[in-house]
């Protein structure tokens, strides 16, 4: 049987009610250990709890970095990844920044793209979700004072998944500004794909939840005026022919599909402007989307802020440009257009 296909390991699965979740995490994980002894040892094994002592300094200081990436299956009949490069760079910065070894460029492109052959049968069929790719950097060796790991774990696990947010892709999102909390500060972290920045939203997010909203955006911290990003996206506006989206300092993660959009608009004839959007400003917009590699493309469909609702576009439905921008996307990474930024690349 071809490797491409669905095997009867997956027969269970139904490929058309995928969330974003661990219920069809794939069998199969990478997994690498460092010292600077040894350098980086490891490969493929069956996916499964990783061994490490109570002193491990990621449980006690949270030395840890991670990714996210997405298989998925093409019209021209192949596997390919999303620009798997920049993802690793990124993590190369994320560990520089945390005091881990940087994994070698060709260690990660391998980690990813193994991991990805060795769980093909859960890459889902073409358009109706994606292999799912969390790479995650640890400092796994034992440590109490405060300071760097001994050693270090490089994990690659996988998930077959569908859409992020629970009211289906194109459903726009509602947000609500978040007017007391911020999700980081100039100087700090809020750049780094760190783990230690995602838990802190959990509150701000759980209680937007609670009041019907699908998530927050945070504001900076300095002024309480621009708009940063989402708990798990980045943010755009669109505004006629221009799209805006917060720049990159240091503050909001350089999110590899928000850079592809920008490109991506560029190239369709869009103004695009990396500049800071007061949140008065969007909240006059015509459109207003997020990005990422989980969410792709998501229609912001209202935001809230100091009580006022701004709804965007039609009730249930994603605004033009926003839609242009998802469908953009989607059928460059899934090879329905040409790809003339050699973005895509098969596993
Ligand atoms: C991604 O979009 O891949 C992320 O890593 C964000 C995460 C909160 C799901």
């Amino acid at each position: 049987a071809s490797p491409l296909k669905a095997s009867d390991a997956t027969g269970h699965i139904n490929w058309d009610s995928l969330g974003f979740g661990v219920e069809h995490i794939a069998p199969i994980m990478f997994r690498a250990t460092y010292t600077a002894e040894d350098g980086w040892q490891g490969g493929l094994e069956p996916y499964g709890p990783l061994e490490m002592l109570p002193s491990a300094q990621v449980l006690n200081y949270g030395q840890s970095v991670f990714e996210g990436m997405k298989a998925q299956r093409s019209a021209r009949g192949r596997i390919v990844l999303f620009r798997p490069e920049e993802n690793a760079v990124r993590m190369r910065a994320g560990a520089a920044r945390l005091s881990m070894p940087p994994p070698p460029m060709e260690l990660y492109v391998e980690a990813v793209t193994s991991a990805v052959r060795a769980n093909a049968a859960w890459v889902p069929p073409r358009g109706r979700g994606s292999l799912y790719l969390r790479p995650l950097l640890l400092g796994t060796g034992p440590i109490l004072g405060l300071g760097p790991a001994p050693a270090y774990t490089l994990v690659v696990y996988a998930a077959a998944v569908g859409c992020y947010f629970k009211c289906g892709q194109l459903t726009p999102i509602d947000l609500i500004v978040e007017e007391r909390f911020h999700r980081a500060a100039p100087g700090g972290m809020g750049g780094t794909k760190a783990a230690g920045n995602y838990s802190p939203v959990l509150m701000t997010q759980l209680a937007a939840k609670e009041q019907g909203y699908n998530d927050v955006v945070y504001l900076d911290a300095k002024t309480d005026t621009y708009l940063e990003e989402v708990s798990s996206c980045n943010i755009f506006t669109v505004t006629g022919r221009t799209i805006r989206t917060p720049p990159l300092e240091g503050t909001i993660l350089p999110g590899v599909t928000r850079r592809s959009l920008i490109e991506l608009a560029r190239a369709r004839g869009y103004t695009v402007e990396e500049v800071p959007i007061p949140v008065a400003d969007a909240m006059e917009a015509d459109e207003v989307f997020t990005s990422g590699t989980a969410v792709v493309v998501s229609a912001v469909g209202s935001i809230t802020y100091q009580g006022r609702r701004r709804q965007y576009g039609e009730l249930g439905r994603p605004s033009p440009v926003t839609l242009e921008m998802y469908e953009a996307l989607t059928s460059l990474q899934q090879e329905l257009d040409d790809d003339p930024f050699g973005w895509v690349v098969p596993v």
